[in-house]
């Protein structure tokens, strides 16, 4: 996203604001596209609002910019081409948002104001849940079903007359005294929870298409060009508005709602009338509370004035009625039975809990698995195995465990206990300190980075990059090819590919001369230094700098193993002192190395490479005008790139920094230096350039 897509809608000026509401539009025409085109929406609804309220709040600060195709300006998208067409005599208009009990008691203030209406004046208003399923229209002439259609955009819907016969819910017929010759009745056509499981599960069984939530499955089962599809799904419908007739049976809202249940439309039990701003919020959060017992998704509360002719007076303000509200509810919660704990192992070790969940839907989303986080967080909120669980899901993130109820806690719930091996590889998995706080980290990582499947593109990729083994031809799409055909799981099994005979040439893309090239780059790499070669391992907190202290501490690979081996078995062995005694080897590195060689699995690759490898001691450190000192490069350098001059330095016996301070001795600066030169000024360090360089190491 750019920076002008996250300003406040009041810090925009007219280019931004015009420019914001362009990509608005945008996203709102994709998302409502994906929902209602698709039955597949790709951002929760909580985002799919935030994105609209933004728009409406730029488009009130600037009017002037209101586009000709602005979500304001329409409701959903256009009807799709394989059902017929039907215009809706009366519109099929939407609802504003509410999501505070502030968004109620304006609401509530508006009418006051648009009625002219004292403070005190009663207002009748009824509650009723806002059902999450899809708005129907059903065209009743003289007490026959002869039309069904969908919103559509609002003004024109697909007809799905033949469809909704189907629905049980649905009469075909009314023959009640008082139903008048033209009656469109509206509601909703939604599955309950139950249902759709069982549907899913047919779906499932049968190779078939298995929805993410009811409302999709609703809208899908619906949308199917062969009723005997619809007909088969179980489909149900609550009366709750209506379009054209030619007379109504009441002067209320509440009225016409009794008079739907008598002539046999489903009317949602919750419904109530309320008096005052409280009274709605009470029954807001009494909806709330059983929301999770419906066995139906809703996902608000939906306030309409009660009478008629007040509501006729309010009318509508683009969209959307000014007797009427939507109070969504916002977090989405959920219980649902914790299952089990499976060990997601990410790319670089770290091991993260997943709670295992009966499937359960929240906020239209079917959820069986959240986010534990680690394995403190397990322990701290004392959350076992078999307990009932609460569920959220805020918007797009992934849904976590807020905690367990109590009361329902069975006898046998488990406390987990967190594995200290990797479930995908069998290392040991530790937990470091952390550097900056000296805490114990609330990660649990796999050790065996070389060997473990979770690991192994991203350590393979790391092992060949350019200042490790530097292996030419084999990029990130060569690895993950030849990791995903089995040709490689490892390192080792690079230098073994040409004489396993892998045919290589025979892939897609490659040829007899690029096998034998890629062959022969491995080849070249048979030789490497230590220091490479240890940094290639990928070992957490060894970076070159550590890796080429190991390397000049340690003299040979083998030694190098050997020590650490020992210096694992314990912090009081001498190995272990030795190798806190080198400069530059903290407790958080050496804990890193022993840690890895600890692991036999590590141990085994290491040696198996070594078979295949040789790796090179470095030169010994010459002694050199620059033994000692500390020096820094920057600016360009012609004869040397920068990593050769570092090698070079060192090898030298100085020691390379990547800034300038008090302590640097020597400053080789080339064309284009800026900042360090500064520094060194300030710290009245000597700056030479490079053929000084040259000049004074002699080479
Ligand atoms: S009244 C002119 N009542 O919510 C407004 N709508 O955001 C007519 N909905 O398109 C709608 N439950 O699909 C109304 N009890 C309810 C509702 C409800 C769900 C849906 C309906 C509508 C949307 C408006």
């Amino acid at each position: 996203m750019t920076a002008v897509a996250n300003r406040p809608v009041e810090k925009l000026n007219a280019k931004e604001a015009a420019d914001e509401l362009r990509r608005l539009a945008t996203e709102i025409a994709h998302h409502d596209e994906r929902y209602h085109g698709q039955d597949a929406p790709e951002i929760s609804d909580a985002d799919y609002d935030a994105l609209r309220l933004r728009n409406e709040a730029i488009e009130k600060r600037f009017p002037e910019l209101v586009r000709e195709d602005s979500p304001s300006r329409r409701v959903g998208v256009a009807p799709q081409a394989k059902f017929g067409k039907i215009r809706h005599r009366v519109p099929m208009l939407s609802l504003g948002n509410g999501f505070s009990e502030e968004d109620v008691r304006e609401f509530l203030g508006r009418i006051r104001r648009f009625l002219n209406l004292g403070a005190d004046a009663p207002v009748e208003l009824l509650a009723e849940p806002k059902i999450d399923g899809l708005s129907l229209s059903l065209r009743y002439e003289k007490g026959k079903l002869v039309q069904g259609a969908t919103r559509g955009d609002g003004a024109e819907g697909e007809n799905v007359t033949a469809n909704v016969r189907t629905v049980k819910d649905i009469p075909n017929a009314v023959d009640a005294k008082d139903f008048p010759d033209v009656f469109e009745v509206r509601g909703e056509i939604y599955m309950t929870h139950k249902d759709f499981a069982k549907m899913n599960e047919k779906q499932a069984q049968a190779g078939e298409k298995v929805f993410a939530n009811p409302r999709n499955a609703a809208a899908g089962s619906l949308r199917q060009l062969d009723p005997s599809i619809t007909a088969s799904r179980p489909l149900r419908f609550f009366a709750y508005a209506w379009g054209e007739v030619s007379k109504l049976p009441a002067d209320t809202q509440w009225g016409v709602i009794q008079a739907f249940k008598r002539w046999g439309f489903p009317v949602n039990p919750l419904s109530k009338l309320c008096t005052s701003a409280d009274e709605l919020l009470a029954q807001y959060h009494k909806i709330e509370s059983e929301r999770a017992l419906l066995g139906y998704d809703i996902d608000g509360v939906v306030y309409k004035v009660n009478r008629l002719d007040w509501q006729e007076r309010l009318g509508f303000v683009s969209r959307a009625p000014r007797w009427g509200l939507a109070h969504k509810f916002t977090a989405e919660k959920a219980m649902t039975i914790l299952e089990g704990i499976d060990i997601q192992v990410g790319r670089t070790g770290a091991m993260t809990p997943v709670a295992r969940l009966k499937p359960v839907t929240v906020g239209g989303v079917v959820v069986s698995n959240a986010t534990l986080h680690n394995e403190d967080e397990i322990g701290r909120k004392d959350i076992r195995i078999g307990d009932m669980v609460i569920v959220q899901r805020a918007g797009d993130v992934i849904p976590q465990i807020l905690g367990f109820v109590p009361e329902k806690r069975p006898k046998d719930a488990k406390p987990y206990k967190f594995p200290e091996t990797c479930p995908v590889c069998g290392s040991h998995a530790v937990r470091e300190v952390n550097e900056k706080t000296g805490k114990v980290d609330a990660v649990r990582r796999c050790t065996g980075g070389l060997i473990c499947a979770a690991q192994r593109a991203e350590r393979l990729k790391h092992f060949v990059s350019r200042n490790a083994f530097d292996i030419e031809g084999m990029g990130d799409k060569v690895i993950e090819e030849f990791l995903e055909l089995g040709f490689i799981s490892s390192p080792p099994d690079i230098f073994t590919l040409e004489k396993r005979k892998v045919k290589v040439d025979e892939l897609e893309g490659w040829g007899e001369t690029s096998a034998r090239n890629l062959f022969a780059a491995i080849n070249d790499r048979r030789s490497i230094p230590l220091d490479r070669f240890i940094y290639a391992l990928g070992i957490r907190h060894i970076g070159e700098t550590n890796a080429r202290l190991l390397a000049r501490a340690y003299g040979s690979a083998d030694a190098l193993r050997d020590a650490m081996r020992a210096a694992g078995k314990g912090k009081e062995e001498e190995a272990h002192q030795e190798l806190m005694s080198h400069d530059g080897i903290g407790p958080i590195v050496a804990e890193a190395i022993v840690d890895f060689f600890s692991e036999k699995h590590n141990v085994e690759v290491f040696d198996k490479l070594l078979q295949q490898v040789e790796a090179t001691p470095l030169e010994a450190v010459r002694q050199s005008p620059v033994s000692g000192k500390t020096v820094v490069f920057t600016g360009a350098l012609e004869k040397m790139t920068r990593d050769e001059a570092k090698a070079m330095a060192e090898r030298l016996g100085a020691k390379v920094a990547g800034s300038v301070s008090k302590k640097t001795d020597l400053l080789i600066a080339g064309p284009g230096a800026g900042s360090k030169l500064k520094d060194a000024q300030k710290h009245g360090v000597e700056v030479i350039d490079e053929a000084e360089w040259f000049r004074r190491v002699g080479g």
